[in-house]
């Protein structure tokens, strides 16, 4: 059997990862300013992560959802306080779309209604509703192009209001910082413009932190620069370094019925004990601090920089937009430079590194992109 080919891959083989950083087969080493899309949050191969996760796989790799798992308590309870929902509940799932899909679900029971509203360039995973809620009709089947979304421009406040003044939206979704979408940041008074409408209209307010949270933007999550509280928030990538693990931050407006929603492998052991272990990191490595300090730092240089149209993001969630296309940079800061980066569509370089990128590891990123722009 061969792979079904649905990615253009790199043709680069890696085979291990410490830090920062990784190696191929061939024993090149890279700086990861990519972390595997923004899921490396803690660094590659942490000892703590390894050790947490070896100990748990040898005492018991996964038991159903129909017995007590007190390290899915363990892990609500860390959360809600390191994240300032303590008052919220948490249900996990294994990816960042099924999150995405529960959440729209739930508020779906939550008030009866089928309109969601989505924006511009969004990007909320690959599955039924969130690929509709997807603004990208590549990826939307025939099958998923039921009419449920209406894409709203960003930061539009007019727009948003009389939208939701129709009274029929089940829910909002919006991402912390547009990931897919070139960086683009939602601004604080359209934020708050929003936050008050949907309470105003019985609309339920989801805030996709799958790729903007965790850390990475130097708050635990990015709507938490515009001290707005969302009804549900959604998690991925960062929560288990790896793991495949999501999760649905709820609110307490919303209340738990006994087989509403469910999944075999949500919240299982494993995955428990690989979140708990970048929690534990997360702490005692500060790295929402560092992430808030080398980022800034990052951004200002990049700032200074030549031959960049412009550079949008917060912490360690960064945008280069450029004139023209990236595919070339981009190939020589992976061929010749050695770095990982990613990509928004065409012109825009995304920088989405562990959150434990030091002042140093940036600094020889800086001189490395310096070189690939000559
Ligand atoms: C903002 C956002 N939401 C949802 C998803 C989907 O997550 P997953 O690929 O884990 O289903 C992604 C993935 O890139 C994302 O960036």
């Amino acid at each position: 059997m061969r792979l079904f080919d649905v990615y253009p891959l790199f043709d680069i083989n890696v085979v291990k990862g410490k830090g920062c950083r990784v190696w191929d087969s061939r024993g090149t080493e890279y700086l990861d300013l990519y972390g595997g899309h923004a899921v490396i949050s803690i660094g590659h191969a942490h000892p703590h992560y390894v050790d947490m996760i070896g100990r748990q796989v040898a005492t018991l790799g996964f038991y159903s959802n129909s017995v007590v798992n007190t390290l899915q308590q363990q892990l609500a309870e860390r959360l809600g306080k390191m994240c300032g929902y303590d008052d919220y509940a948490l249900f996990l799932i294994n990816s960042g779309a099924e999150a995405n899909e529960n959440a729209l679900k739930l508020a779906s029971f939550y008030n009866g209604r089928t309109r969601i509203v989505s924006f511009v360039q969004a990007f909320h995973g690959r599955t039924s509703l969130a690929v509709e809620a997807t603004d990208n009709p590549k990826i939307i089947a025939p099958v998923n192009a039921c009419g449920h979304v209406t894409y709203l421009p960003l930061n539009d406040i007019q727009v948003m209001e009389q939208e939701l003044a129709k009274g029929d939206v089940c829910a909002v979704i919006i991402e912390g910082i547009q990931g897919v979408g070139g960086i683009q940041v939602p601004d604080t008074p359209f934020l708050h413009a929003l936050r008050a409408a949907c309470t105003r209209h019985n609309t339920v307010l989801v805030l996709d932190e799958i790729q903007s949270g965790y850390g990475r933007t130097g708050q635990f999550f990015a709507h938490q620069y515009s001290d707005i509280r969302p009804d549900m928030i959604t998690v991925a990538k960062g929560i288990a370094n790896g793991f495949p693990m999501g999760g649905v931050l709820i609110s307490p407006m919303f209340t738990p019925v006994y087989g509403q929603l469910g999944t075999t492998f949500g919240g299982n052991h494993l995955a428990c004990s690989a979140a708990l272990a970048v929690l534990d990191v997360m702490e005692q490595e500060s790295l929402i601090e560092n992430a808030a300090t080398v980022g800034s730092y990052l951004i200002g240089e990049l700032k200074q920089l030549p031959g960049i149209k412009e550079v949008r993001g917060r912490g360690l969630m960064i945008g280069l937009e450029f004139e023209q296309p990236i595919k070339e940079l981009r190939n020589r800061l992976l061929h010749e430079q050695h770095v990982f980066t990613g990509a928004s569509g065409t012109h825009v370089l995304r920088l989405l590194p562990p959150l434990c990128l030091s002042r140093e590891e940036s600094t020889s990123f800086l001189d490395k992109l310096n070189k690939a722009l000559k």
